[in-house]
């Protein structure tokens, strides 16, 4: 069965107008659509409002690293603003992982949005791991994060569709996984590095698969998106 509700479309840009328009044209062929900070540092919490009417949910990803008593606050602004998805990173630790997901409830004026902690970007191979002094293998820590954010009380966690497996094995059925870093197979890498197609990650057990550029970045984003649900289907 095609599910358009696990397809979240990365808008990654600084066009208001552009993002609007991808927004609209999505309608339909994506259940979430994702703010990140290069829109959110141009257009503020006005855009979280304007892309939510389009329809979809807004998955606000700014990625909240800090002490945990800023944190708490932002997340309360995050929900306070209508996300109904934030990020925050698991890096951050315990203190400030529980602080955000009680920020989240205290700014919601309705359900709370998910809190879903960051663990090891997308972008980073063992070699650039390394080099920040993380000796472990990058599924190794992505586990120990993911149940240090369970245990912290957060909705679940975005990994890398070659660590969901490991992830849901590790942290059950409830715990969300979200995963970008997927590529149809036909596609451009671009700068990601631990890449799977929309089938494998839903195979792998992914729950939401955040997309950006081969959607964004094609001629006709609804078919492109369209084309990507189908392929998830298949997994
Ligand atoms: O264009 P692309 O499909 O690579 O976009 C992936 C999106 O997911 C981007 O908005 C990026 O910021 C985000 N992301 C990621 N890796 C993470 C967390 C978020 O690529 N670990």
């Amino acid at each position: 069965m095609t599910n358009p509700n696990a397809l979240c479309v990365a808008l990654d840009g600084s066009d208001h107008a552009w993002i609007l328009a991808t927004a609209r044209s999505l309608v339909g062929h994506a259940g979430w659509l994702k703010i990140g900070l290069e829109a959110f540092i141009a257009f503020g919490p006005r855009l979280v409002e304007e892309v939510a009417a389009t329809g979809p949910l807004v998955f606000l990803d700014l990625k909240l690293h800090d002490i945990p008593a800023t944190v708490r606050g932002a997340a309360a602004n995050c929900a306070a603003c209508g996300a109904q998805m934030l990020t925050v990173h698991a890096g951050g630790g315990r203190a400030m992982l529980e602080a955000a997901a009680e920020g989240a409830r205290e700014g919601s004026r309705g359900a709370p949005p998910k809190v879903v902690a960051v663990t090891i970007l997308t972008s980073l191979d063992r070699p650039a791991l390394g080099e920040l002094g993380f000796e472990n293998r990058p599924e190794d820590l992505v586990t120990k994060w993911a149940r240090l954010a369970r245990e912290s009380g957060l909705d679940g966690v975005v990994a890398s569709p070659r660590e969901a497996a490991r992830v849901r094995r590790e942290c059950g059925r409830e715990f969300l996984i979200v995963t970008p870093g997927i590529r149809p197979a036909d596609s451009r890498v671009d700068d990601q590095r631990r890449v799977l197609t929309p089938a494998e990650a839903i195979r792998s057990g992914a729950d939401i698969l955040v997309v950006g550029r081969p959607i964004t970045r094609a001629q006709d984003p609804a078919e492109a998106a369209r084309r990507i649900v189908e392929e998830m289907a298949t997994g």
